[in-house]
Parts: C-alpha cells; sequence; structure tokens
C-alpha cells in the first residue's frame, strides 16, 4: 500500500478542507531538500490535524505540533488519541502571528494550503516565522497559487470565484521567490516550485461533495483551472 493510501478514509467532505491536501504533503515531502530533518516538526496551520498524522507516521519526526487557529486543539486531541498517536502529536492552539515556542526550537516546519492566509505580507516570515526554525532547518510550504495573474474574463471569473480580497491570496511562484529572496536575503536557501498533484488534488476534493468542492469544480471547469497552480516553497536557514 503507498503511504497515500492508507489515508483515503479521511478522502471524504467531513475530513477535506481543500483540494486533497494529502497529496500536496506527499508530494511536498517528497521533492525536499536532501539534508531535511524531522525531528521535532512543527505543522504550522494543521487544521483537522490530519496532515500531522501523516507527517509523525510517514516521516522520522519524534514530535509533531499540530498547530492551529480555527480548530481547537481539544477537538484535535480527541482526534490524535482515536489515532493513538498522543505521544507524538502535540495540539497547540494559536495564530502564527504570535507563536508560543522557542527560538530555534524546530527542526522542520511544514505547512500544507495555509500559509497564503497569513503569510503574503512583507515582514511575516523573517520575523514570525524564521526565528523558531534550527539553523540548517527547513521550512517547508504547499499553497494554492497562480501561473500567472489572470487578465480580461479570466479574471473577472477569479475574482467571482475567491469573492473579493480572498483573490489577493494567491500569488505566482515568482512572487513568493522575490518576497522570501528580499526577507531572507543571505541567511536562508530558497526554492519555489510547482507542484505535479494538481488534478489529482482537486478531483478528490471534488470526489467528496462537499459543498464548496462542488462549487470550486464549476468555477475550474469554466476556466479556472488554466491559472491556477500548487506551490511548493522550500527555505533552509544557513
Ligand atoms: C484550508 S485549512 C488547511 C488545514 C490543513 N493544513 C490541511 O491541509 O488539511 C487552512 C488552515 O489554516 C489555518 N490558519 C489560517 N490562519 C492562521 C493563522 N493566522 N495561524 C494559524 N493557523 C491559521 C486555519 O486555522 C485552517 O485550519
Amino acid at each position: 500500500m503507498s503511504n497515500i493510501e492508507k489515508y483515503r478514509k479521511y478522502f471524504t467532505k467531513d475530513y477535506l478542507m481543500g483540494p486533497n491536501s494529502f497529496r500536496l504533503l506527499d508530494e511536498l515531502i517528497r521533492r525536499k531538500p536532501a539534508d531535511v530533518q524531522f525531528h521535532r516538526t512543527l505543522d504550522l496551520g494543521c487544521g483537522y490535524a490530519l496532515t500531522s498524522f501523516f507527517i509523525a507516521n510517514e516521516t522520522d519526526a519524534d514530535y509533531v505540533y499540530a498547530f492551529d487557529l480555527w480548530i481547537p486543539a481539544t477537538e484535535n486531541y480527541l482526534r490524535i488519541q482515536e489515532s493513538r498517536l498522543e505521544d507524538k502529536v502535540i495540539p497547540v492552539h494559536g495564530d502564527a502571528m504570535d507563536m508560543p515556542f522557542a527560538h530555534e526550537y524546530f527542526d522542520a516546519v511544514i505547512s500544507v494550503d495555509s500559509y497564503h492566509y497569513f503569510g503574503c505580507k512583507e515582514g511575516v516570515f523573517a520575523e514570525k516565522i524564521l526565528p523558531f526554525v534550527k539553523k540548517k532547518g527547513c521550512v517547508m510550504i504547499a499553497i494554492p497559487g497562480l501561473k500567472a495573474q489572470p487578465q480580461g474574463e479570466l479574471k473577472k471569473l477569479f475574482e467571482t470565484w475567491a469573492e473579493g480580497d480572498d483573490s489577493l491570496l494567491f500569488k505566482t511562484a515568482e512572487w513568493w521567490e522575490k518576497l522570501l529572496k528580499k526577507e531572507c536575503g543571505n541567511c536562508c536557501e530558497i526554492a519555489v516550485k510547482e507542484a505535479e498533484c494538481f488534478d489529482i488534488a482537486w478531483q478528490e476534493w471534488f470526489d467528496s461533495e462537499h459543498e464548496f468542492g462542488i462549487r470550486d469544480k464549476e468555477f475550474l471547469q469554466k476556466g479556472l483551472d488554466q491559472i491556477l497552480n500548487f506551490i511548493l516553497i522550500y527555505v533552509t536557514k544557513n
């Protein structure tokens, strides 16, 4: 059984919060820089902590901190106990803009389908995230983004789908690379890639028949699939 198949029971509208995060996370980990350590890993914006389960089971992480704003830690703790991962996965409620951890604590920070909600502003990465990463540690981010800025009818379609201000959370790979290079200067190695799992991650979200997935499918079929992508970002602290 592949890594992903073990998690198929979660590919439903009760658990998925968008395009299948297991696909994004699996690819994010497969394409990581060679020397990444997972010993203490932060799952930043973990949602229902399912991505934390995957990290706990499929990497050599000893501790995974399941950190989220919208989902209460107690709710995630119940799920963690059901999965018998309470010795490895630690639920924490909080805001990425004010994290309660020691500086230089994490070997890895992983963030799937979450970083764009709070990370688009200049200064966030360098001031709010990077201090918590050890030297030689790595921040790995998978987020939805744009192949290019949409124009004309596609721009209108995109803005209708993203309902106004949310459209500002979607950026190109070049935009993210420029922002992170500006913030991190020479203190980090930065790699930004386009993910390959676009079709299957969306298809499994549509198949869940979540009401938002049904709406997303209509918009992607009208042409949004031409401009959207998923972006993988790796920042290694020198
Ligand atoms: C679409 S969900 C993805 C959840 C999970 N990573 C997954 O892939 O299934 C986005 C998550 O980002 C989290 N989030 C948004 N803003 C945040 C912030 N400022 N601090 C921490 N988490 C945040 C939300 O709480 C939400 O659970």
